[in-house]
């Protein structure tokens, strides 16, 4: 199961209480920590995580340098529990531009979890990192062999290539959104394809296992159709009415 998660809301969270918007940021680390280790537990095999856009360069300059050094400290700080843990770790988005720091944290974290990897690893956590989804989608196009045919399946190698996200699979299964935005925002617009979306009006510093519980089980609820017909009733299925599954 691919579950995303677009983590909004820890500058509003933290403007009601009167902080600086970079306390709602270091809050939203307790998040990520909380929904990182239940995530295998509740069956989720890959964890997508949208920690910065590449439209959140915007931001005033000091906010952006906050959460590089966030990001930066947290990936040291966690290593060891990712490894205990049994969680691999890859960080998808552009690298170039983010600090030489940052960069070098990256290629450490990667390069220390895939050694765990290989004896099976329980989570496939992605950080999305400078990452914009159209962005992606035309570097994809441009690695394109001159003369290849297309497709579906040729490109999303290529999509996970531009990535540096291995070769997993690359859709998502449920994507959640807080902070009571109804919108993408850019994010993993070719993966969502047939995603289901849930949205929650709780800041991302106030999430927690619970509610990726909850998420978890609206999602096994839902009827996934992929542009068929539902299911026949079980007793039509059983008597032999119609062929196939
Ligand atoms: C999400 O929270 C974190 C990042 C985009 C890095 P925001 O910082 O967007 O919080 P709001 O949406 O302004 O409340
Ligand atoms: C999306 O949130 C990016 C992340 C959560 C990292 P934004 O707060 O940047 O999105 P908009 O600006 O509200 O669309
Ligand atoms: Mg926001």
């Amino acid at each position: 199961l691919h579950v995303a998660i677009i983590m909004d809301g820890n500058g509003r969270w933290a403007t009601r209480r009167g902080l600086p918007r970079v306390a709602g940021h270091r809050a939203g680390v307790a998040a990520v920590r909380r929904v990182v280790e239940s995530a295998a537990d509740l069956g989720v095999a890959t964890l997508t995580l949208f920690a910065f856009s590449s439209d959140n360069w915007r931001r005033p300059p000091e906010e952006v340098g906050a959460l590089m050094s966030l990001l930066q400290t947290g990936l040291r700080d966690e290593l060891q529990k990712f490894i205990d843990g049994g969680a691999r770790l890859s960080v998808i988005g552009r690298r170039d531009r983010l600090p030489r720091g940052l960069q070098q944290a990256i290629a450490e974290a990667e390069a220390t979890t895939a050694q765990t990897s290989a004896a099976g690893h329980r989570l496939h956590l992605r950080i999305a990192l400078d990452y914009s989804a159209r962005d992606a989608i035309v570097q994809a196009a441009a690695s394109w062999e001159a003369g290849a045919p297309p497709s579906r399946e040729r490109f999303e190698h290529h999509l996970r290539q531009v990535l540096g996200s291995g070769e997993d699979r690359s859709d998502v299964d449920l994507l959640i959104r807080t902070g009571g935005e109804l919108r993408l925002s850019d994010f993993l617009l070719w993966e969502c394809a047939y995603a289901e979306l849930w949205f929650t009006d709780k800041m991302w510093p106030e999430f927690g296992a619970d509610d990726l519980r909850a998420a978890l089980a609206e999602f096994h609820r839902r009827e996934r159709r992929f542009g068929g017909v539902p299911p026949p009733p079980l007793a039509l299925a059983a008597s032999g009415g119609r062929g196939g599954a």
